[in-house]
C-alpha cells in the first residue's frame, strides 16, 4: 500500500506587503532585504483572519483537485506554529469550516518542518490501512506577532502568511507515491529560533516586564539558523536518496522549505543540483513556515513543473531545530 498525493491547493491572503511598505513602518530597506533574503514581497492576513481560515481555503482547492467531496475525507492533519488560539489546534476548526462531522483532527507542532512531519504521519496511517483519504493542511498567520522594532527586524522582514494543503490517498500499486520520509531534531538549539513567551512555566504567564523586554515576540540567532539549515537540508536529502537507491541526477524537482534565497542557493550548490530543478517562490511570499512547501508544491503542480513519474524531493529545516526530507514518485 502506497500513499499518493491526489490534490494540492494553496491560498494566500490578498494583502501584498512589499519591502517598500516595510520601510515605512520600520528601520529597514528594500536593498537589505533583497540582498540578504531574496524576498520582494509577502502577504499579510487582515485582523480577524486566522490560520484555520487560510487552511480551509487551501483545503477546498486540494479536495477539488482530488475530485472528492469533503465528506469523503477520513482524517485531518494540520501543521502550524501560529494556531488561532493557544489551544485547541486548528485541525478541529478546519474540520468545522469544511462542514465535516466528527472525523479526527490532529495538529503537529514542528514549525518549518511541520509539513514533512505531518506528511510522514499521514503516510504511516495510509500504509497501516487506518485511513484511505487524509487531508493535510499547513497554514500560518505570522504577521500579527512580529517585532517591527530594530531588535526584531531581522525576523520581521522574513515571514509572511499563507496556507497549503494536500489530499493523500491510499493506492494499491507501487509505481508511484511517497517513497520515504526522514525526520530529525536537535533540541539543544531550542533557543536559537523560538518564541520564548508566553510560557506556562511562569507564574503568572503574562508579565509586564516580559512585554517591556519584548519577549512575547519570536527571536532567532540568524547565523546559527543559516549555518545549520545549509548543512542539515542537504544531509537529509542525501540520506533520503541513498535510502531509495537514487542519485541526485534522478531528482526532477527539489522543493526546499522557502526560508531564504541564499539558503536555497547554498543547498542547491551543496547537492550539485541545477537551480532550474529547484522550486523557489520566496520572492513573492517570504517564509511561510509550515505552509511554504505545500504552497510551492501546489504552484509547481498547477504550472506543469511536476509531471507524472517525476521524482520530487522535499526538504525542510526550522525551529527546534527540526529538519526532514521526503521522496515522492509523482
Ligand atoms: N534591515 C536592515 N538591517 C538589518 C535588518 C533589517 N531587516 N536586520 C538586521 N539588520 C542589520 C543588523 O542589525 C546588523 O547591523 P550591525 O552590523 O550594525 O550590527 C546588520 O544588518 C548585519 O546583520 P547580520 O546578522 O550580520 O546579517 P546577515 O548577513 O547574517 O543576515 C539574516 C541576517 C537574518 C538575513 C541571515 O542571518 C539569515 O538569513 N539567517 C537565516 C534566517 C532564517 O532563514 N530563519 C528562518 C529559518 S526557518
Amino acid at each position: 500500500m502506497r500513499s499518493i498525493i491526489t490534490g494540492t491547493g494553496s491560498y494566500v491572503p490578498p494583502r501584498v506587503v512589499t519591502n517598500f511598505d516595510l520601510e515605512k513602518i520600520m528601520n529597514t530597506s528594500d536593498e537589505w532585504i533583497r540582498q540578504r533574503t531574496g524576498i520582494i514581497e509577502r502577504r499579510y492576513a487582515e485582523s480577524g483572519i486566522g490560520s484555520s481560515d487560510l487552511a480551509t481555503e487551501a483545503a477546498k482547492k486540494a479536495i477539488e483537485m482530488a475530485g472528492l467531496k469533503p465528506s469523503q475525507i477520513e482524517f485531518i492533519i494540520a501543521a502550524t506554529l501560529s494556531p488561532d488560539h493557544y489551544f485547541p489546534g486548528i485541525g478541529v476548526s478546519v474540520q468545522t469550516k469544511l462542514g465535516l462531522a466528527s472525523i479526527g483532527a490532529l495538529d503537529v507542532r514542528n514549525q518549518c518542518s511541520g509539513f514533512i512531519y505531518a506528511l510522514s504521519v499521514a503516510d504511516q496511517y495510509i500504509r497501516a490501512g487506518t485511513f484511505r483519504r487524509i487531508l493535510l493542511v499547513a497554514a500560518e498567520v505570522q504577521s500579527a506577532n512580529l517585532d517591527y522594532s530594530d531588535e526584531g527586524r531581522d525576523m520581521a522582514v522574513l515571514f509572511g502568511d499563507g496556507a497549503g494543503a494536500v489530499v493523500i490517498e491510499a493506492y494499491d500499486g507501487n509505481d508511484r507515491g511517497i517513497l520515504s520520509t526522514h525526520l530529525f531534531a536537535d533540541g539543544r538549539f531550542v533557543a536559537d529560533l523560538w518564541m520564548e513567551k508566553p510560557s506556562p512555566k511562569d507564574r503568572p504567564v503574562f508579565k509586564e516586564e516580559y512585554i517591556r523586554e519584548r519577549r512575547y515576540f519570536p527571536r532567532m540567532d540568524g547565523r546559527s539558523v543559516f549555518k545549520n539549515a545549509c548543512e542539515k537540508m542537504p544531509e537529509a536529502v542525501r540520506l533520503a536518496l541513498s535510502h531509495n537507491q537514487l542519485t541526485i541526477d534522478d531528482v526532477d524537482v527539489l522543493i526546499p522549505h522557502q526560508a531564504n534565497e541564499r539558503i536555497t542557493q547554498m543547498v542547491a550548490k551543496n547537492l550539485n543540483i541545477p537551480i532550474e530543478k529547484v522550486i523557489r517562490n520566496i520572492d513573492r511570499y517570504g517564509n511561510t513556515t509550515a505552509a511554504s512547501i505545500p504552497i510551492a508544491l501546489d504552484e509547481a503542480c498547477r504550472n506543469g513543473k511536476i509531471k507524472p513519474g517525476n521524482i520530487v524531493v522535499l526538504t525542510a529545516f526550522g525551529s527546534g531545530y527540526t529538519w526532514a526530507s521526503a521522496v515522492i514518485r509523482w
